[in-house]
C-alpha cells in the first residue's frame, strides 16, 4: 500500500545559547511563516530555561518546539534532571536525544540514549534520536557499521515507530563548516533505514530520517535532493531567522522521497 507523503522536517537546535531577548528571533520566524505558510514540518529546540515561554509564543503558529535532552527517569532524586513529562508540560512535543555533543561530553552511552528514548515514549514526546561516526571512525572506514550499531541499540524496542525521528550527524562535520559527499550521505541514510526496518519491521517506513552537520541556507537545497533525507537538523544556522528561514523554505521544493511516492 503506498504511503503518504511526508513533508520535510525542519529542525533547529539552539544547544546551550539563548535568553529571553533571543525569542524575538523566534517571533520573526513565526510572522514570517504565519504570512507564508510553509508546507515544511518546522521544530525549535531552544534551551530548557526558554522552552515554557518558547512554546506559549509559538502556540497556533504550526512550529513545535523540543528539548534538547532529557532524563531517563521520569522523576526522583536527580539534582537538575529535567524529565520528558517536564519537558511535555513546558509545551514541548519533541526532545533530541543522543546528540553527539552529550555522547562525547556526557559520556551518554547508546543504552543510556534508549534509555531516554523509552522515557521520552513513556511521556509522548517524539524522540530526534542522533546517531553519527567519529572523524577516527570514519578514517577507519567504520562509518556505516557504526551507524547500524548506534541505531540498534539507541532505538528502544518500545518505539511507536510513528512518533521516531533520526537524525545523521557525522561528528567531523558539526560546526566545522564541512558536510560529507552527497553519495556517503546516501549510504548513510540507507544503512540507517536498513537498521531500522530490522527494529521496527514495516511501521519503520514512517520513521524520517533528518541530516545534520553544518546545514545552511546555501547547502539546505541540495542536501534535500540527496535519496533518504527526509529532512534537516540545523545548529548554528537555525538561532537567526534571516539564517534559518532560507532553509524551511529549501524544505518546500525539496522532492517527496522515493519510498513515498503513490505505486498506482
Ligand atoms: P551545526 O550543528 O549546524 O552548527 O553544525 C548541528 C547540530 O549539532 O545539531
Amino acid at each position: 500500500m503506498p504511503l503518504a507523503r511526508q513533508p520535510p522536517m525542519i529542525v533547529g537546535n539552539w544547544k546551550m545559547h539563548g535568553v529571553t531577548a533571543d525569542l524575538a528571533e523566534m517571533g520573526v520566524i513565526a510572522r514570517e511563516l504565519l504570512e507564508r505558510p510553509t508546507s515544511t514540518e518546522v521544530v525549535i529546540c531552544p534551551p530548557a530555561t526558554l522552552l515554557a515561554t518558547a512554546s506559549r509564543c509559538l502556540d497556533g503558529t504550526g512550529i513545535a518546539t523540543g528539548g534538547q535532552d532529557c532524563d531517563a527517569k521520569d522523576q526522583g532524586a536527580h539534582t537538575g534532571g529535567v524529565s520528558a513529562a517536564m519537558l511535555v508540560d513546558a509545551g514541548a512535543r519533541y526532545v533530541l536525544l543522543g546528540h553527539s555533543e552529550r555522547r562525547r561530553l556526557d559520556r551518554e552511552t547508546n543504552v543510556d540514549v534508549a534509555a531516554k528514548a523509552a522515557a521520552a515514549f513513556r511521556a509522548k514526546l517524539r524522540p530526534i534520536l542522533c546517531v553519527g561516526e567519529s572523524a577516527a571512525q570514519r578514517q577507519a572506514g567504520r562509518t556505516l557499521a557504526v551507524l547500524r550499531r548506534q541505531v540498534l541499540r539507541s532505538c528502544p524496542p518500545e518505539a511507536g515507530a510513528g512518533r521516531l525521528t533520526v537524525a545523521y550527524e557525522p561528528v567531523w562535520a558539526i560546526g566545522a563548516g564541512a558536510t560529507p559527499a552527497p553519495a556517503d550521505i546516501e549510504a548513510a541514510h540507507a544503512t540507517i533505514r536498513e537498521a531500522l526496518s530490522r527494529r521496527y519491521g514495516d511501521a519503520s517506513a514512517s520513521i524520517r530520517v533528518l541530516y545534520g552537520g553544518s546545514v545552511d541556507g546555501a547547502n539546505a537545497p541540495q542536501l534535500l535532493q540527496i535519496a533518504g533525507v527526509d529532512g534537516l537538523l540545523v545548529g548554528r544556522a537555525s538561532r537567526r531567522a534571516v539564517q534559518f528561514l532560507p532553509v524551511v523554505r529549501a524544505g518546500e521544493t525539496a522532492p517527496p522521497p522515493l519510498d513515498y511516492l503513490p505505486t498506482d
